[in-house]
């Protein structure tokens, strides 16, 4: 049996303080649940050390929301990988959706920072998903299978060993509506496929895909439930312990 993740992904809400009072929070329920999933917590940069200090001694997991695909240089504004991991991060988004459709990160971009999480030790999340548009016309599949195989291919199968794939189709998420627990079974087994052509079956066995879009407590035993859902993604949910909490798959 694969380990669950739950992770929670704060976007830009919380700032130090509160950030810090709700890891707290969090930490205390999942240490009294004694969970067997992994729990991580994503919050804005500017929270992560208050976050990570908050977190300390419990078995609760940080992780950044991005980072940029270079190590170290005249980048700014950005956030390089040895810096999350400095602060103890252990995870990184990387191409979620709304920096693919609200910042216009590429295929191209979204690969490097892929390899730039890998290099400085962190373990990528990384987000795959179709717009509405898309899954409408059909695409879904094709839109879904060539984000993972132009983000995947190439590494080594080790370095895919470390990487976490999050199925979130975009239509899905901040919406309210979730994807049924069959669409998004469906599409994990898509993933898989793609993850057994280029890295082979055991390889493929072993990757966490998680699912995100609107998953809530009431969505989150059905979704956890099917087989080919490694754990959640979950964004607005994540942002009171007790909606989080309730989401810890038993
Ligand atoms: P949501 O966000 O749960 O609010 O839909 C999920 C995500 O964007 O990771």
């Amino acid at each position: 049996m694969k380990r669950k993740i739950l992770a929670g992904n704060w976007k830009m809400n919380l700032d130090h303080l509160s950030g810090a009072a709700l890891a707290k929070e969090i930490c205390a329920g999942v240490d009294a649940a004694r969970s067997a999933c992994e729990v991580v917590l994503i919050p804005p940069f500017t929270t992560l050390p208050a976050v990570a200090g908050a977190v300390r001694g419990s078995a609760v997991k940080t992780g950044a929301q991005d980072l940029y695909c270079e190590d170290e240089g005249a980048y700014t504004g950005e956030i390089a990988g040895g810096m999350l991991r400095a602060l103890g991060c252990a995870y990184v988004l990387v191409g979620h959706s709304e920096r693919r459709h609200t910042i216009g990160e590429s295929n191209a971009l979204v690969t490097r920072k892929l390899r730039a999480a890998l290099r400085n030790g962190l373990i990528p999340i990384l987000c795959v998903g179709e717009l509405l548009a898309e899954r409408e016309s059909r695409k879904a599949v094709d839109i879904v299978a060539s984000q993972v195989r132009e983000s995947c291919e190439g590494l080594e199968g080790e370095e895919f060993s470390r990487v976490v794939v999050a199925y979130e189709p975009v239509w899905a998420i901040g919406t309210g509506r979730t994807a049924t627990p069959e669409d998004a079974s469906d599409m994990h087994g898509v993933i898989r496929i793609i993850a057994k052509e280029l890295f082979g079956t055991a390889a493929a066995e072993h990757l966490p895909i998680l699912y995100g879009g609107s998953a809530k407590p009431e969505t989150a035993p059905a979704l956890l439930a099917e087989p080919e859902i490694d754990g959640l993604l979950v964004g607005g949910a994540s942002l009171k312990a007790s909606s989080f909490l309730g989401m810890m798959p038993r």
